[in-house]
């Protein structure tokens, strides 16, 4: 019984977000009455609602607010009436950005009676952890399309590390049109996301981290990220293997089961984790967090999933094992495995009929929780 009241931001956004992070958001109050914490929740409507309707994505004002709070909790962003990019770059990766949550941490683990669509070679269980780079490589977002052909562009940028300076000019001959995406890898940005996945796999019990790269085709960025990871996995005395991230994703399809900790760049990171995700039974039970010195943030992988908002078909897991990260976190390690055991009891235990929607079942994301929350109780 710790007694604590934690202030945790809350952002439940776009389509299925509010759906999964109000079953989220009840679980988590209920451990915290069993394990004697509270949560006084701070909510923010950022969102495709709130810019449609007012112009705003993220007031800097609210930004600043957060910071003083223990954690934020995030459903997700993004919406078919919103240019992409717009509440995806306004909002999640701004927060990235801002607090220099330079880990994205996406656990890829079997549950339950969650059917997987490959079986793994080593026995039934699956339980990979993806460590992603989540403040540079493509996704730093310096580069512009050309206007006749030619583009001016600035590299000026802020990270937790350092900032960037500079202008970049191409020009296409004949005015042919086209576009530039910088890809940006520094020493210590690459240095403390591989220390990461080592002191991850260390704690796991594994002696050995798994590199995706992919610097046959890219050896300026690449080769730099593996000549970094080499001598950083060397300090932590941890054995490194280095994969290009297309024979990754062939192994992959065929051993889900292959790696431990796996660290990637920036987007190899994005696209890994979905393909793990799918490999684990789906992006309805995988769990993400954006880890940094400062607030961290707490979000699924998935996205808003407009195909099925609305129907109750969202499956809330994924959102409440992100839920039990936040717990973690904040050190709540006993309610966070409390939330994770019920939901797995519940996983074992429900009638085929009850199972999330995901898993073939008729389990709707209101029952679902309420199952879930049931046995914290
Ligand atoms: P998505 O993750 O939203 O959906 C991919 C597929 O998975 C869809 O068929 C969806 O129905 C299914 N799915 C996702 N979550 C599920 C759940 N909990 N239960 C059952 N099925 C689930 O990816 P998308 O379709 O590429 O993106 C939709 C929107 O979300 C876009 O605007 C995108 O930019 C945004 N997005 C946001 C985040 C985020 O905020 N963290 C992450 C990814 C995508
Ligand atoms: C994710 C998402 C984001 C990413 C998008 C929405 C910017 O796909 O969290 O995986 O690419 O990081
Ligand atoms: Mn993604």
């Amino acid at each position: 019984m710790t007694g604590k009241n934690y202030v945790v931001a809350r952002i439940p956004g776009d389509g299925i977000g509010p759906e999964v992070i109000g079953e989220t958001s009840r679980i988590l109050e209920a451990a915290g009455r069993k394990h004697g914490f509270s949560l006084a929740w701070a909510d923010y409507p950022f969102g495709a609602d709130h810019y449609l309707k007012t112009g705003e994505i993220l007031p800097a004002s609210a930004v600043e607010e957060m910071g003083s709070m223990d954690a934020l909790l995030l459903g997700a962003v993004g919406d078919p009436r919103v240019k992409p990019g717009i509440l995806e770059r306004g909002i999640l990766l701004t927060i990235r950005f801002h607090f220099d949550q330079y880990v994205n941490l996406r656990p890829a683990k079997s549950y339950p009676r969650v059917p997987l669509p490959v079986a793994p070679k080593g026995g039934q269980d699956l339980d990979t952890l993806v460590v992603r780079e989540n403040t540079e490589e493509f996704y730093i977002g310096i580069g512009s399309r050309t206007e006749k052909g030619t583009a001016d562009f600035s590299l000026d940028t802020k990270r937790g590390l350092y900032s960037l300076e500079g202008k970049l000019r191409g020009t296409f001959s004949g005015g042919v049109e086209g576009a530039f995406q910088l890809g940006v890898a520094s020493e210590p940005g690459v240095r403390r996301v591989v220390a990461y996945g080592c002191r991850a796999a260390k704690a796991r019990g594994e002696d050995k981290i798994t590199l995706a790269s992919k610097s046959n085709a890219l050896p300026q960025i690449y080769g730099f990220w593996e000549d970094i990871a080499k001598d950083e996995a060397a300090r932590h005395g941890m054995g490194l293997g280095i994969v290009n991230v297309d024979a990754m994703c062939y192994h992959l399809v065929r051993t889900p089961d292959l790696y431990g900790v796996v660290v990637a760049p920036n987007m190899f990171g994005d696209i890994v984790s979905d393909l793990l995700a799918g490999l684990a039974g789906g992006l309805g039970v995988a769990a993400g967090a954006d880890i940094g010195d400062g607030l961290s943030m707490f979000e699924p992988i998935h996205g808003s999933a407009p195909d099925i908002a609305g129907t109750g078909k969202a499956n809330p897991i994924a959102a409440i094992l992100t839920g039990a990260l936040l717990l973690e976190h904040i050190g709540e390690r006993t309610a966070a495995k409390a939330v994770e055991d019920s939901l797995t009891a519940f996983l074992a235990e429900a009638a085929p009929g009850d199972l999330p929607v995901e898993f073939g079942g008729q389990g709707t994301t209101r029952a679902v929780g309420e199952a879930i929350l049931e046995r914290i109780q």
